[in-house]
């Protein structure tokens, strides 16, 4: 059994054997949040309180079990909204500790990596570009269970970046799935900048394209001028797509792995999963695992596949466990 309420989603999921998924029951708020434009720490906390125990009866109906049947119970204690985190950790706490089963901490970043376990076994030497709300990172994995940051954003999470161009042109939050459809549709005419690209680092920053973005909407609408805004999607969403695809090719040239996995909710931007897709054949010996576009977002499944990893390694927690919302690897 595993949770993850460590944002907007509380999930709840029994899975086997660490890659197979018997339930996985996801409870989104985003229609709370929607009206404020991104999450609010405070409401995502007693929406997971109202859920948790729902999505725990139900994972465990559909998944046909019995508290029995549970071997352990892994949960997100980390990076994450700290009252979002101690919902899920107090859940799955609580229910170990009642029913004498093994509780396994999991990093929410470990968990959206290892859902590409449900696509291949991991081979390693892996690396893994992880984007999403939070976080954008190139984390490279030795061996099972090590994993090392090599370059992360420096200011803004491509998924931040898509959710405050997207307020712009209009669009609720979570703007990510809304502007990758209309990026479908445009045109690149418009010349945003491809931050730190030629850096001699693995390091992203998306504040600058976001200013660019911003000041073109501004002064278009100072002058009263109508852009294009599929055109306007397709600039930005190029702009994002280059340098991700530009570092991370940059990162396997120099650390070969077996596999790149490819993780986090704005794994599931069409234009990213393609433009890797034709870079990876310039990449001897690496197969590209793209995380399957149902477990990109927040999800138990994901969690329960780290969970299985973490075990094998024997690390588990106590009761004692406490959410730790800066966690890092
Ligand atoms: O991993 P996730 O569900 O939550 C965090 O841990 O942050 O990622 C959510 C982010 C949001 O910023 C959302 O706009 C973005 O992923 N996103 C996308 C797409 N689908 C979701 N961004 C670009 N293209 C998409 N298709
Ligand atoms: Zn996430």
């Amino acid at each position: 059994m595993s949770f993850e309420s460590s944002c907007d989603e509380t999930s709840v999921a029994i899975i086997e054997d660490g890659h197979k998924i018997l339930s996985n029951i996801v409870a989104t708020q985003i229609k709370s949040h929607q009206r404020f434009g991104g999450v609010v720490p405070e409401v995502a906390s007693r929406h997971h309180i109202e859920e948790i125990t729902i999505c725990v009866d139900d994972a465990m109906r559909e998944a046909n079990v019995t508290y029995d049947d549970i071997d352990a119970i892994a949960v997100t204690y980390g990076p994450g909204l700290v009252g979002a985190l101690l919902i899920g950790v107090t859940a799955a706490k609580t229910i170990a500790w009642a029913h004498d089963i093994p509780l396994i901490p999991v990093n929410h970043i470990a968990g959206h990596i290892l859902a590409g376990r449900y696509v291949e076994k991991i081979e390693y030497p892996a690396l893994a570009l992880v984007v999403s709300g939070g976080h954008t990172e190139l984390v490279l994995m030795p061996e099972e269970g090590e994993f090392k940051i090599i370059g992360e954003t420096r200011d803004d999470a491509a998924g931040e970046a898509y959710d405050k161009v997207g307020r712009v042109l209009g669009i609720n939050y979570p703007a990510g799935p809304k502007v990758d459809e209309m990026a479908s549709k445009g045109k690149d005419t418009f010349d945003f900048p491809r931050a730190m690209e030629k850096d001699d680092n693995f390091d992203f920053s998306f504040s600058g394209l976001k200013s660019a973005f911003l000041n073109t909407t501004h002064h278009a609408d100072q002058i009263k001028e109508k852009l294009n805004k599929d055109d306007l999607a397709t600039s930005f969403q190029d702009a994002v797509v280059d340098v991700l695809v530009y570092k991370t090719k940059r990162a396997l040239a120099k650390y070969p792995v077996h596999q790149l996995i490819l993780a986090g909710g704005v794994a599931a931007n069409h234009g990213l999963r393609s433009a890797l897709d034709k870079a990876i054949n310039d990449v001897p010996n690496t197969q590209l695992v793209k995380v399957p576009l149902k477990l990109c977002g927040d999800n138990a499944a994901m969690i329960g596949a780290a969970g299985y990893v973490l075990a094998k390694k024997n690390i588990f927690a106590g009761v004692n466990l406490n959410a730790d919302p800066s966690l890092d690897f």
